[in-house]
């Protein structure tokens, strides 16, 4: 134990592999703590040959003798994290003993579900492609302080009174909306049901992360989803409903700035995104190649991702909010096949040469990448475990993804399993 606080943060639109980079950075830490986020987010590890998707608890589960937390920032729907914690449990991994939930952190009720759902239809053309999960309606109740927390769960009878005042007032709101009512009987039921299953996971847990620091523990913070789906620094409104980008993790856990030592920005070798909103380096073809050797699928909603050229724009910016100190760089393998690998160096909008992203989504929209082109390395890297056996075309591309975004690539993964991670020598 070194006492080194470690923040791991999508420089993208999620999806950039933080579940394997964080699974492959576990192996040194204590402890792995969620900040933000619901089961919006679906992170993919593969343990000898064996495929885990795990939505609300972070990846490091998998590891037997480390503990989990799931941080105050989060929005948590009881239900799905029961039976996470179930599904792990049948597969021989244990959560229990090791998983500690934020009592503050804010409940995903089925009212909430519907109403995104709702709320989506309602937008037609302009919708935001949501995963559904009830997230941004949760996070709107957290900030119209109306929300219901996990400590919550800890009163039967109030919980129950609780939520019958909301689900009449919610109910109210979704008739008027065209939507399904919710059964409150059943809602009711069901959070009774998991409230025992949880009962002895909730805590306070920044007491909790207070005394690991004090003890010298190692810990790993893992923000969900990437910065440009921040609430703030995102292409609003195409964003999700939390920060994730590294302060999220001081207010998502209630860490102070100060302990945080280093930021780990994971991106893709190339650029994806799920859901509407402006992408400039969408490309057809980038896109076509990958789903048809059957890359980018949605873990969470199985949907094809948009796929389009690296750009050193966004991971510019992503590097100048969250100061990363090094870079994980995902999925290079994907890139294997194609001759020449063109990069966007900076944006064309209206005349101008810009080397920051605009703040408003319908300029995003109209600006064009520069970009310049690399020779590809025209061959396979999925087998390839060390730094130094890549091809030199390889490094030469990852050399220019650093000095694009300002930052030195510290880790390297060519493939799903936990042995195609490895560090820069
Ligand atoms: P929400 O978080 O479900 O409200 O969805 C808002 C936007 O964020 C949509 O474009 C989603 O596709 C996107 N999103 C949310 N979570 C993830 C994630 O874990 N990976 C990639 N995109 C996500």
């Amino acid at each position: 134990m070194n006492g080194v606080n470690t923040v791991v943060v999508g420089a993208q639109w999620g999806d950039e592999g933080k579940g394997k980079v964080i699974d492959f950075l576990t192996e040194d830490a204590n402890v792995v703590v969620r900040c933000q986020g619901g089961d919006n987010a679906g992170h993919t590890v593969e343990v000898d040959g064996e495929r885990f998707v795990v939505h609300l608890i972070p990846s490091g589960i998998l590891r037997p003798e480390k503990q989990c937390v799931l941080g105050n920032g989060m929005v948590i729907d009881p239900t799905s994290l029961v039976r996470e914690i179930k599904g792990l449990t049948a597969r021989g991994i244990a959560p229990k003993g090791r998983l500690f939930i934020s009592e503050a952190a804010h409940l995903v009720l089925p009212y909430h579900r519907q109403m995104d759902e709702q709320l989506e239809s309602l937008r037609g053309k302009g919708k935001l492609g949501t995963t559904g999960r009830g997230v941004g309606p949760a996070y709107v109740d957290k900030a119209n302080r109306t929300g219901l927390r996990v400590h919550d769960l800890l009163e039967p009878k109030e919980l129950r009174h609780k939520l019958e005042e909301r689900i009449e007032e919610k109910n109210r709101l979704l008739s008027f909306l065209g939507g399904k009512p919710v059964d409150s009987e059943e809602v009711v039921r069901s959070c009774c049901e998991a409230a025992e299953f949880l009962r002895e996971m909730i805590v306070n847990t920044a007491i909790w992360l207070s005394e690991a620091i004090r003890e010298g523990k190692d810990m790993l913070f893992e923000s969900a989803q990437g910065t440009f789906l921040d609430i703030d620094f995102g292409t609003y409104p195409y964003v999700t409903s939390s920060n994730t980008t590294a302060g999220g993790a001081v207010t998502g856990t209630g860490v102070p700035p100060h302990r945080i030592d280093r930021v780990i920005g994971c991106l893709k070798a190339y650029t994806t995104r799920v859901g509407a909103g402006p992408m400039p380096v969408e490309s057809a073809e980038l896109s076509d190649l990958l789903h048809r050797n059957g890359r980018e699928f949605g873990a969470t909603t199985g949907r094809a991702r948009r796929c389009g050229w690296f750009d050193g724009v966004m991971s510019r910016y992503a590097c100048l909010i969250n100061g990363f100190d090094e870079l994980a760089i995902t999925n290079l393998d994907g890139l294997d096949t194609l001759a020449t690998i063109p990069v966007c160096v900076a944006y064309e909008w209206r005349g101008r040469r810009l080397s920051h992203p605009p703040t408003a989504a319908e300029h995003w929209q109209e600006c064009v990448p520069i970009y310049k082109e690399y020779p590809g390395w025209l061959r396979p890297t999925s087998g390839v475990r060390r730094f130094g056996d890549l091809p030199d075309l390889a490094k030469r591309y990852l050399d220019a993804l650093s000095e694009l975004t300002g930052s030195p690539v510290g880790l390297i993964s060519v493939g799903a399993g936990r042995e195609q991670t490895f560090l820069v020598e």
